[in-house]
């Protein structure tokens, strides 16, 4: 029997990357997953391949995360299918155009949309039910680019320091509610967020399992442990 069977987790950004690689592996423990994404196609084709490992129960749900009424939905949905929610991850992000000199007005503002407001849509649709449940955790996948600045993430480690504050104060806002919050930061994973930017490198990437992994540490802890910072960088 998986770790976490019987328990549901949504997962934002679920079509691709990181969020695919995190929905598979919580399947993978026997959870319930909700998949979010915009992308209904490549929701679909994990739903089945994550029901064709006979890992778990899984529902789709169309969700843009810069859409409150969406993100609202999608929490709605997944609590009427299976209930309640025990794990929300914040995950769907996006990495554009970061250096203020750029001038690309226009990623910025999508960046700021799903990376800041995307998330805090996420816990404010999730939080309510938490509460009243005295129970549940909600992930934050932010990036170590919220921890460091370069000359060229300007803007994107404005919108991850953003995530890494979110976590931060939510932790401390949550203290003795039995809501846990973890942040992640991953460093360079092997995505299509890394391949379709300059800032891919030739050192050896994470895998997205990797990632899945430091989530599946956070959520099986005793329910008295919050693990409230993650960092998971390559060798
Ligand atoms: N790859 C890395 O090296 C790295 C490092 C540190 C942190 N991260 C963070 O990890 C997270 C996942 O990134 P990834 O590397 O897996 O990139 P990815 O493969 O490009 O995945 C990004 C995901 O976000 C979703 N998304 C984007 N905009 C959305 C929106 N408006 N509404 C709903 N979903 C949206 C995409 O789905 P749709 O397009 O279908 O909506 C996709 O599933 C991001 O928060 C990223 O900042 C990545």
């Amino acid at each position: 029997m998986g770790l976490l069977q019987g328990k549901t987790a949504i997962i934002t950004g679920a079509s691709s990357g990181i969020g695919a690689g995190i929905a598979n592996e919580l399947a993978s423990e026997g959870a319930n997953v909700v998949l979010a994404a915009r992308r209904t196609e490549k929701l679909n084709e994990l739903e089945n391949e994550i029901k064709e490992q006979g890992s778990g129960n899984v529902l789709t749900v169309q969700t843009d995360v810069t859409s409150r009424q969406d993100v609202e939905e999608l929490v709605k949905q997944a609590e009427t299918t299976f209930n309640h929610v025990d794990i929300f991850v914040n995950n769907a992000g996006q990495m554009l155009s970061s250096q203020v000199l750029s001038g690309k007005v226009d990623e910025w503002e999508q960046m700021i949309d799903v990376n800041i407001k995307g998330v805090l849509f996420g816990i404010n649709s999730i939080l309510p039910s938490m509460l009243e449940r005295s129970s549940g955790h909600i992930i934050n996948i932010a990036s170590v680019s919220g921890l460091e600045v370069t000359k060229v993430s300007t803007v994107y480690s404005a919108t991850k320091f953003a995530v890494r504050a979110i976590s931060t104060g939510l932790e401390k806002e949550l203290a003795k509610t039995g809501v846990r919050v973890t942040n992640i930061s991953p460093g360079m994973v092997d995505t299509s967020l890394v391949s379709g930017s300059s800032w891919n490198n030739e050192r050896k990437k994470l895998e997205t399992k990797d990632i899945a992994k430091a989530v599946i540490y956070a959520v099986t802890q005793p329910d008295y442990v919050n693990v409230n910072e993650i960092t998971v960088r390559p060798v």
